[in-house]
């Protein structure tokens, strides 16, 4: 899998709505792909992405996969409905770059993940938080030294209540919501040995309206992500804090500010933008698809491998049942 590709790399984006159209926006204005095919079955955002892009698109997945030489394909379905075209494009043999979650059982992820390594094509997951510009500046003065040695690291995260389409299950914010901050824990700190979830508020549908997951890390430090929808919230908000054993840094809103304080330093502060948290969702899906474009051509693994989208399932699904046994659950990330 280390072999380089032609440029430009043939993309195709499956799933049209407003992730699918950023994702189609990202590959016409990456120098080193073509998007050649767009597929949805609903005929007014084929029409769409006809007019708006001059290429040919498709009802069905497998018309699609028949049709043009595709390199790669990039999956903007609903959470449930990634499985399917993914195991088609990679029995075809196509790279995949697949929204966030990658499945919504872990058993679906796992045959995505085990498929693509036994064709032998690279698997993504959208991930997008680590390429916010904000996240990035942590990560950074993390790896610099600059707090010292992780203990702790605290997510919060609120989200509009999801349209009854989204929210199929009483416990969705983990997979649809959360597992972005199941990675950051990870990509800041390593893996986590043990979790332990509650459900701290549930609306009268059942849904699960706030959440607090609580996690130990294999390097000793410990996590907290606290998740909950809010009704008239119009978009994401969230906040990170990591605490080193020399000082902390807190991220506001993906890009918005990056706050370092450092024993014996005066503080640094780096406005970054000012721009609403959507925004700074689009620009890292941008920047993440971008990055995956040009590593494939460049022969290189993503750097969100499909181990990474299997284990946000992992702790998922391990959150889903210390919810349900109400015990801290230890994880085992295969
Ligand atoms: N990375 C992020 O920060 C982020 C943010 C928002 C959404 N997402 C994810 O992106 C994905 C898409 O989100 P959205 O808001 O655009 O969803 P959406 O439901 O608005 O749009 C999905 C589109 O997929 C189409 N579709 C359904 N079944 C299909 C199939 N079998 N083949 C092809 N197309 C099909 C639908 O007709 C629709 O046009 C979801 O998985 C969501 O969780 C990620």
């Amino acid at each position: 899998m280390t072999q380089t590709l032609d440029m430009p790399l043939r993309v195709a984006v499956i799933g049209y709505g407003p992730i699918g159209r950023l994702h189609a926006r990202a590959i016409v204005d990456s120098p080193s792909a073509t998007l050649v095919a767009v597929c949805d079955p609903d005929p007014a955002r084929r029409d769409e992405a006809r007019r708006q892009w001059s290429i040919p698109t498709y009802a069905s997945v497998d018309d699609m996969l028949n049709e043009p030489c595709l390199d790669a394909v990039t999956i903007a379905t609903p959470d449930h409905l990634h499985v399917e075209p993914a195991l088609a494009a990679i029995a075809r043999g196509c790279h995949v770059f697949c929204e966030k979650p990658l499945a919504t059982t872990l058993a679906d992820a796992r045959r995505m993940v085990e498929a693509a390594a036994d064709r032998q094509v690279h698997l993504s997951v959208d991930y997008n938080r680590r390429f916010g510009a904000g996240y990035r500046q942590a990560w950074q003065w993390l790896r610099e030294g600059a707090v010292g040695r992780l203990e702790g690291c605290l997510i919060r995260v609120t989200d509009p209540v999801p349209p009854a389409k989204v929210a199929r299950a009483p416990h969705v914010m983990l997979t649809t919501l959360l597992v972005h901050f199941f990675d950051l824990t990870r990509w800041y700190g390593g893996e986590v040995g043990q979790l332990c979830a509650r459900a701290e508020e549930t609306a009268p549908t059942g849904l699960i309206h706030r959440l607090t997951v609580s996690l130990e890390l294999a390097s000793g430090a410990n996590a907290m992500i606290v998740g909950s929808y809010r009704a008239g919230q119009s978009c994401t908000r969230e906040w990170l804090t990591l605490v080193g054993t020399t000082g902390s840094i807190v991220a506001e809103n993906i890009d918005q500010r990056v706050i370092l304080a450092s024993a014996g330093l005066p503080q640094r502060v780096r406005q970054l933008t000012q721009q609403a948290t959507e925004l700074a969702i689009d620009d890292s899906i941008v920047a993440h698809l971008r990055e995956f474009i040009d590593r494939l051509v460049a022969g290189r693994a993503p750097s969100v491998s499909a181990r990474d989208g299997l284990s946000g399932m992992q702790l998922a699904a391990a959150a889903v049942d210390s919810l349900t046994s109400g015990k801290p659950v230890e994880v085992q990330i295969a």
